[in-house]
């Protein structure tokens, strides 16, 4: 094990099966009558952390889509509890009457999804669809709503599957818990 990790909470054979089937869920919700067919379908990660999940998930989706981008930051540098979520970035093309579905690696506070999807909604888009890997075991990733989650997980700091601490740690394939030290030494 890297001997920065404390302990592995979520291996990555357990991350693609639960991939893979958040993956066959969407399809089938969007092949009802009278749901959006995935060809009207933009799907948005929200860079930098969601950008794993997403080039997994969509090659389990076998339907005509976009791809838009939204890059926003909510952990800056080496903070280990929200900031507060900023907008830096957007490529979404034209979203006019396009259904998104926004895809974050985690959901913690809230602040990324409530500040996302109005500016979509604002742009445009014909309805808006959520989905995250994580969510957190606390009450405010409780309260807002969600669309696909992939595991609850306990209310720690992890990193791993494009989760970062300062921007380190995304290529982990496993969600891990760090030890002490490692965040000390890269703070
Ligand atoms: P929220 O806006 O507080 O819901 O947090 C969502 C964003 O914060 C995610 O997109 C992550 O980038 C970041 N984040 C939240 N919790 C963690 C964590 O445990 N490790 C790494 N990043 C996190
Ligand atoms: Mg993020």
């Amino acid at each position: 094990m890297h001997r920065d990790i404390a302990k592995v909470l979520i291996y990555k054979e357990t991350i693609a099966a639960r991939v893979a089937e958040m993956a066959r869920q969407i399809t089938a919700d969007h092949s009802q009558p009278g749901e959006p067919d995935l060809g009207e379908v933009t799907i948005v990660p929200i860079l930098t952390g969601a950008m794993i999940l997403c080039a997994d998930l969509i090659r389990h989706i076998p339907i005509e889509m976009k791809i838009g981008l939204l890059t926003v930051s909510s952990y800056p540098g080496s903070a280990l509890q929200s900031r507060g979520s900023q907008l830096l970035g957007q490529q979404l093309g034209d979203i006019r009457g396009r259904h998104v579905l926004l895809l974050d690696d985690i959901l913690d506070s809230g602040g990324t999804l409530k500040l996302v999807v109005p500016i979509l909604k604002d742009l445009g888009a014909a309805s808006v669809k959520t989905a995250v890997l994580l969510r957190k075991d606390r009450p405010a990733a409780k309260e807002v709503p969600v669309d696909y989650v992939g595991f609850e997980i306990p209310d720690e700091f992890v990193v791993g599957y494009g989760l970062d601490y300062n921007n380190y740690y995304r290529n982990l394939p496993d969600i891990c818990v760090l030890t002490p030290e490692a965040i000390e030494r890269k703070r």
